[in-house]
């Protein structure tokens, strides 16, 4: 199976190590092309700055972008698609805005679109929404969403230290986006929320469409030494509820009691949790940021596509789920 990787920053790079140096390749994956920035030097052989190149390749099966950001990913990955490449991606940002119209194109084009890595990092978090939903409606969608924020709240909790000392820690550890201003203020939870609670609620709801969003940058150690000692930990977390045929969405720091799960989440690590009608609440937790958990969770979606084994995926909802009752008509 031949593969372009579009972006070789540290997601990419995650990718390609760890297929170059699977000493167990039963799937024979390869890295045929990467596509790197027109004014960077070609280092290894698969590097080229032509996008044209990868699409008109007929022997690209799978697409992976992990450029990030809109644009040019946004365009790069319909191209992609439209030449009947599979496509995978990372990108929270693109997803959250243009789910809709990628898994539209990806079904016109009988190929995948698969997004598994882009919320929850390591965490299989879609599969997991995607199982609860063959039997069960869910109704909310909560939790740590941020690896970034999540290390730098723990870390301000267990050393004491500053929020712009343990930032600068998180950037070299690979957690943080390039420009780090999403994951501390809320814009990175909230485009994984969307993603998340659209799987969920079957409607498109995206961070544009006014969702009171608040990040952790004015918390200060003093913050924190306040409510350690009156037992709570403060997590920033994002937050949805379906209500008959009402939504709500909110993405903010929270106060956890002590026992709860959430206050005890460490590190990198993300937990979600999803509420269903019969499942009732389950969690999933892990590495939610880092190269090496999110590139698995991308070389997962490749393998599901070299194993052709169905995910549900959200287009195929309607046909398999139990009790599907909501369409968007009904809310709007
Ligand atoms: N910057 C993101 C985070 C990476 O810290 O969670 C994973 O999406």
């Amino acid at each position: 199976m031949n593969i372009a990787i579009l972006g070789f920053g540290t997601v990419g790079t995650g990718v390609y190590e760890i297929i170059k140096k699977a000493s167990r390749q039963t799937t024979n994956l390869s890295v045929k092309k990467i596509l790197i920035r027109k004014n960077k030097k070609a280092e290894l052989p698969e590097m080229t700055d032509s996008i044209e190149e990868i699409l008109n390749d007929d022997d690209i099966d799978v697409v992976v972008e992990v450029i990030g950001g809109i644009e040019p990913a946004h365009q790069y990955i319909l191209d992609a698609l439209k030449h009947k490449k599979h496509v995978i991606t990372a990108n929270k940002a693109v997803i959250a805005r243009h789910m809709d119209e990628f898994s539209s194109v990806a079904a016109e084009n009988d190929v995948k679109f698969y997004f598994e890595s882009s919320v929850g990092g390591g965490i299989p978090w879609i599969q997991g929404l995607e199982r609860a939903l063959r039997i069960d409606d869910v109704d909310s969608i909560t939790g740590i969403f941020n690896g970034t924020s999540n290390f730098i709240l723990d870390q301000m909790k267990k050393t004491g230290r500053s929020f712009s000392d343990v930032l600068l820690n998180a950037q070299q550890l690979g957690y943080a986006e390039a420009d780090p201003s999403a994951d501390i203020d809320g814009l990175d939870v909230a485009n994984k929320l969307c993603i998340s609670a659209d799987i969920a609620y079957d409607i498109f709801v995206t961070p544009n469409d006014n969702l009171p969003i608040f990040g952790i940058r004015n918390i200060s150690e003093e913050d924190i030494a306040h409510f350690t000692s009156k037992n709570l930990t403060v997590k920033l977390m994002g937050k949805s509820h379906q209500l008959g045929n009402e939504f709500d969405y909110v993405v903010e720091p929270t106060l956890c009691k002590a026992e709860a799960i959430e206050a005890n989440v460490p590190d990198n690590y993300n937990v979600i949790s999803l509420h269903g009608n019969t499942i009732g609440t389950l969690k999933f937790m892990g590495q939610g940021a880092g190269q090496f958990p999110t590139a698995n969770a991308v070389i997962q979606d490749i393998l599901d596509i070299y194993q052709e084994k169905e995910h549900l995926r959200r287009e195929f909802h309607s046909n398999l789920k139990f009790n599907a009752n909501l369409t968007k008509s009904d809310y709007v």
